[in-house]
């Protein structure tokens, strides 16, 4: 399987600090945001990435990462969006790297405490289809988040809605995907949404009604580092121990002398 990671827009949400760079090249306590969606692919055994960014700051994750090899990286390319589509609009610059293969899709703000290796592998013997990730948050309204029906057993996915202004659960989908070769023409066939960007909601949506959409929630912290709130409690959370890990993750001496 390989990996994808959307780190294109403008970060308009984090001005001024995305004026003279791009927000994913932003520091989240000891590192660059991008470091940790790398890491995150890394330790799910996934060695093989294609980073989508755009702007005019793009030259400078080459400067960071040349060619990925410091960090472990196999294979370390990078695509060029035009402006700011969308999520999906981003993820269509992926389908010659993925070359028929499967992907994982991480989005480039979004920070995960533990790893995601179980999931990765669960979808990997998944024969087709889509495997999205959820969190309950206790603030819905800013993400993609699950319309269920049923209970107990018979409990499943009816929907996911975007941003919903009455969010019908608080179950967030993460910015952590995996899809077969179907996504890009499921892509290619989406229109813009009300906000103008081709939206992996629909993506998704587009699984669910197949019937080839699973889903799982995921142990420890998520978030995202898009907003100066969500930037701040990304760099405390990682600050407190670290991201990506395995184990329960030991607290760093820094964090422990608050
Ligand atoms: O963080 C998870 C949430 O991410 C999901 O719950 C939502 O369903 C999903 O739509 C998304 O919501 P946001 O509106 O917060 O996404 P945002 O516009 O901040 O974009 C997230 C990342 O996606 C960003 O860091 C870089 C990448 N991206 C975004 C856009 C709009 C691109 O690569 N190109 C783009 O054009």
């Amino acid at each position: 399987m390989k990996g994808v990671i959307l780190a294109g827009g403008l970060g308009t949400r984090l001005r001024p600090l995305t004026s003279v760079t791009n927000k994913h090249l932003l520091p989240v306590y000891d590192k660059p945001m991008i470091y940790y969606p790398i890491e995150c692919l890394l330790n799910a055994g996934i060695s093989d990435i294609l980073i989508v960014t755009g702007g005019e700051h793009a030259g400078d994750f080459l400067k960071l990462l040349k060619n990925g090899k410091d960090l472990g990286v196999r294979h370390l390319a990078y695509a060029y969006q035009e402006g700011e589509g969308g999520i999906a609009d981003a993820l269509k610059l992926a389908e010659d790297f993925a070359d028929g293969e499967k992907i994982c899709v991480v989005l480039g703000d979004n920070i995960v405490e533990r790893n995601i290796r179980r999931a990765a592998g669960d979808f990997f013997t998944q024969r087709s289809g889509a495997k999205i990730l959820l969190k309950e948050v206790p603030d819905p309204q800013r993400f993609g988040v699950v319309r269920f029906e049923g209970d107990g057993e018979h409990k499943r996915v009816a929907e996911i809605i975007e941003k919903p202004a009455s969010p019908p659960s608080n179950c967030a989908v993460i910015g952590i995907y995996f899809y077969d070769a179907d996504v890009f023409k499921v892509c290619q066939s989406l229109k813009p949404s009300g906000r103008g960007e081709l939206e992996i909601t629909d993506v998704n949506n587009y699984y669910l009604q197949r019937g080839d959409l699973t889903h799982e929630i995921i142990d420890g912290w998520w978030t995202d580092a898009g907003t100066f709130e969500s930037l701040y409690r990304a760099t405390d959370l990682v600050a407190r121990g670290g991201a990506n890990h395995a184990d329960q993750p030991v607290k760093r001496e820094a964090a422990a002398a608050h």
